[in-house]
């Protein structure tokens, strides 16, 4: 058996956080840029079942048998092992490499589980469709977020631009031009499931705020599909900073979002927010073509950690 590599990108939300959790629709890009990798190799000479799992990103250098069944990283693997061949699991190793940033909103968790169903199901000889790999990407999403929308599985699955709505067929974003996005992290970290369990405590004590703030988020994601397809900047900008104000009420910024979005601004941006679950993690700016440079260079001035820019091309729906 060969060796067998596959890859997932990372993603970004532009439209929707939270709100998505609740039914409204959100949409989100893959970030090309930055990817996560599987590799697998057979182990020849050994029993079967003995499956190695090295990740140096995060120390990780294992058995499989000893990771705990909620591992996300052994309930990807065993998920798809499960799938494709029940009765038998040959001895193999898989290396996990990901250059996407951890707990940054950038869909992280995802790309390694995707990477792994990919590679794991074509070494197995039964490579699985994009479908079935994000429905499974989803069931393990589960154990890293505890309620997920499901936005993550999807983007980085399918690679594309998406207009995702819970439930719902996947849609993808017709794209008139080019677009520019500066993403700067704050270098802090919260992972998602914690803000993602504060807005629900939120919900559950103000409910009706809740909905129509959500509500509101859900109107700005059509406003922002429209404007996209015609390439109207100025509109989108002032929709991301309205969706920004309302991130802002369901609590999830913080002090060094709010001064990247507003360096972001100062630097010629035509609009900025939050991306992903918040109180850290990365902020996106929408940028004009000529002011992507100065945007970065104000950002890392006023401590971003590291800056990833992203050109999102025309596309055909
Ligand atoms: O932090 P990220 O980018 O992985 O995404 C979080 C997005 C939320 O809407 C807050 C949660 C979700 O599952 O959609």
């Amino acid at each position: 058996m060969p060796v067998i590599f596959g890859k997932a990108p990372g993603k970004i939300i532009l439209f929707g956080e939270h709100a998505v959790v609740y039914g409204q629709p959100a949409i989100a890009i893959p970030v090309l840029n930055v990817t996560a990798t599987a590799r697998v190799t057979p182990i020849l000479g050994t029993e079967a079942g003995k499956v190695h799992i090295q990740a140096h990103d995060i120390q990780l250098d294992t058995l499989l048998s000893d990771l705990p069944e909620d591992h996300p990283l052994a309930a990807a693997i065993r998920a798809t092992l499960q799938e494709i061949t029940p009765n038998h699991t040959p001895a193999f190793t898989i290396q996990l490499d990901s250059k996407i940033p951890i707990a940054a909103g950038m869909g992280s968790g995802a790309a390694v589980t995707v990477a792994i169903i990919r590679a794991l199901s074509a070494f197995l000889g039964r490579p699985l469709p994009n479908e079935r790999i994000s429905e499974l990407a989803f069931e393990i999403e589960k154990l890293h977020h505890g309620t997920p929308s499901g936005i993550d599985n999807t983007v980085v699955t399918f690679q594309k631009p998406v207009y995702f709505q819970r439930g719902e067929p996947l849609q993808t974003l017709t794209l008139t031009q080019p677009t520019y996005w500066v993403i700067a992290d704050t270098g802090e970290k919260t992972p998602t499931w914690e803000t993602v369990a504060d807005v629900r405590a939120l919900h559950d004590e103000s409910p009706e705020t809740c909905d129509t703030i959500f509500a509101e988020i859900g109107q700005i994601t059509q406003e922002a599909r429209l404007a996209l397809s015609q390439g109207d900047l100025d509109r989108l900008g002032s929709l991301m900073n309205r969706n920004q104000a309302l991130l802002q009420d369901l609590q999830v910024s913080s002090p060094r979002l709010e001064k990247l979005i507003t360096a972001a601004h100062e630097a010629g941006a035509v609009g900025a927010k939050l991306s992903g679950g918040g109180r850290g993690g990365n902020m996106i700016a929408l940028v004009p073509r000529e002011k992507v440079s100065q945007v970065e260079n104000h950002l890392l001035e006023e401590g971003a950690v590291r800056i990833l820019t992203t050109i999102l091309r025309e596309t055909a729906e």
